[in-house]
């Protein structure tokens, strides 16, 4: 598909109420885009989608937290430091520019160059501003938070989130607290993500305002396994490793054996993933998952797969499944001093050899007076693994209190204990809704040249209208008829949408241009003749025609949606 079609796709989906890009009556701002009627409810499908997988099949807990944080979450989470992209301006028209984009033709992995590469493959190739072929300038680090303040004043920073993963992370408390502290604790949450994209220009694959289904799973380390792994094992997948430019297909237990997915969680939602995505309708022979290079992940991930599409763009990322290991919870834990461990109950007692921290009561007493006790407890069920820079930071009672190591140490024991504190790890699958949503459309898009017109081949379920209901003529009482039809559709709950204006001609191809699978017409037959009481419905992809009775139309249009062949009606 070229370039163009995305361009007609867009005329189509801004023509149809897919798609409007965003304050047009002011001239548009880039990387900004409204959902109309039509696209806000085939997001809201997709959404369903990812719901019915992760929250119902696989019992997860959905939250919704705050968009706004303040800004000591990110700077525990890491993005206030590392949160950036490098930027370069052009001397003479002073544009922005990405500069990994603008090497994007001349270099292999932009993204994992640094300033000097970037600043000299300039000069190698002669690479000047895009706009006006002027002189580009010194690279600069520019972070993509959107930064605001939370009250009057300045004093209190906040950023609107660039992730909905954060809400899930300063919430393990009350969260693991609601799952009665055990391993796994699957967490799903859904909502508006913002970057300040320095230029964006890729329609809805880069946008400012975003929306994101992330799922954060909290495992114990030590767990490689999945309870439903054995359903999946033998699913396919086409994926590409970072040690080959390559693609491979294999089996997911394969993919586990030989270690190209190295953990068997991982591998089981990289799975899922393509589960997902080929249930709304992403065309799996143009999807492939590829794993990030060591030098191009995330601070905070350990392992990085994305769920790459092919598309207009090129291969484009829609989905990526990290496994961020123990980086959140651990930072959390060192910046707000709380426990955020979990306790690993063994089957029965077991004698081990381990480092324990040991609170010194001797310091802790007179620099700490009344408080020295509870700070002694709350030392002692510390792990070595939340000790930084020779520190230990706690919360008691809702003080920060950080500890030098004078006032504790830490020594190797032999006991009998019950079970052990782990900082749980995270494996990530997080996905771009929009991204997913474009995807989906341009996968579905066809131009039928014996139709002389477009037409979107959306899967049924992700479709927003199930079915167009029309009357040939708008008289006789034929729209009596359809009219009826159309109410028993919507008390089935099922969306439809009734036309009666335009030739029959013209009405299909308005519905098979939006996507909708079936219509169904009211003809002259269904009053008189051995018709009678019948109507004729039409499938969208082969313009094949059945008659139906019409008091059938809602339960068949069910039947339809829940995976019905057309040719056994
Ligand atoms: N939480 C994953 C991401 O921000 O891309």
């Amino acid at each position: 598909m070229s370039k163009d079609i995305s361009t007609e796709l867009m005329s189509v989906c801004k023509r149809r109420g897919y798609i409007w890009p965003s304050f047009e009556l002011y001239g548009g701002v880039a990387g900004m885009f409204d959902y109309g009627p039509l696209g806000t409810s085939m997001r809201n499908n997709i959404l369903e989608a990812w719901r019915n997988i992760y929250k119902v099949r696989e019992g997860f807990i959905e939250i919704d937290s705050e968009t706004i944080n303040p800004e000591d979450v990110f700077k525990a989470s890491g993005h206030v430091e590392q949160f950036s992209d490098y930027m370069v301006n052009c001397t003479e028209c002073q544009l922005p520019f990405r500069a990994d984009h603008l090497v994007g033709n001349f270099c292999e992995n932009p993204d994992t160059m640094s300033p000097a590469e970037l600043e000299k493959a300039f000069r190698d190739f002669n690479i000047k501003c895009p706009e006006c072929g002027g002189e580009l300038g010194k690279i600069e680090d520019f972070n993509l938070m959107f930064k605001t303040t939370i009250g009057p004043g300045s004093s209190r920073i906040g950023y609107l989130r660039p992730e909905t993963a954060q809400g899930i992370f300063v919430n393990f408390q009350n969260l693991y607290r609601y799952n009665r502290e055990k391993l796994p604790l699957g967490v799903i949450q859904t909502g508006r993500g913002y970057r300040n994209e320095i230029s964006p220009r890729q329609g809805m694959i880069r946008m400012r305002e975003f929306n994101m289904m992330e799922v954060e799973l909290f495992v114990n380390p030590e767990d490689k396994s999945w309870p439903r792994f054995s359903e999946v094992q033998n699913g396919e997948l086409t994926l590409l490793p970072n040690d080959t430019d390559k693609t491979v297909t294999m089996t997911v237990a394969e993919a586990v054996d030989k270690g190209v997915i190295a953990n068997p969680v991982l591998a089981y939602f990289v799975y899922t993933t393509k589960q997902l995505l080929e249930r709304v309708g992403i065309d799996t022979e143009k999807l492939r998952f590829r794993q990030h290079l060591k030098d191009e992940m995330a601070h905070y991930a350990a392992d990085c797969w994305d769920a790459e599409v092919l598309l207009s763009y090129g291969w484009t990322e829609i989905t990526g499944i990290a496994d961020r290991g123990c980086w959140d919870l651990s930072r959390h834990s060192e910046f707000s001093g709380a426990d955020l461990s979990h306790f690993e109950m063994f089957d029965e007692p077991k004698e081990m050899t381990f480092k324990k921290v040991v609170a010194n009561h001797k310091k802790l007493g007179p620099a700490f007076k009344e408080k020295a006790k509870d700070i002694a407890s709350a030392l002692e069920s510390e792990t070595e693994d939340n000790i930084f820079d020779n520190k230990i930071t706690l919360n008691i009672n809702g003080e920060r209190i950080v500890l030098t190591d004078e006032y504790f140490e830490v020594r190797e024991v032999t006991e009998k204990v019950n079970g052990k504190r782990v900082i749980p790890h995270v494996i990530e699958p997080s996905y771009g809704l929009d991204r997913i949503f474009y995807s989906v459309l341009e996968h579905s898009y066809f131009n039928d040249e014996k139709r002389g017109y477009s037409i979107m081949k959306l899967v049924p379920g992700i479709a927003p209208i199930k079915v167009g209901i029309f009357p040939l003529m708008d008289k006789d009482g034929l729209d009596v008829l359809a009219k009826k039809i159309f109410a028993d559709v919507h008390s089935s709950e099922t969306p439809a949408y009734y036309d009666d204006s335009g030739t029959i001609g013209k009405r299909y191809a308005r519905m098979d241009e939006v996507g909708t699978p079936w219509c169904v017409t009211v003809d002259y037959d269904s009053l008189k003749g051995p018709n009678k009481g019948t109507v004729t419905i039409r499938e969208r992809d082969t313009g094949d025609q059945k008659r139906i009775p019409a008091d059938d139309v809602a339960g068949v249009i069910r039947q339809l949606i829940n995976g019905k062949e057309f040719s056994t009606l």
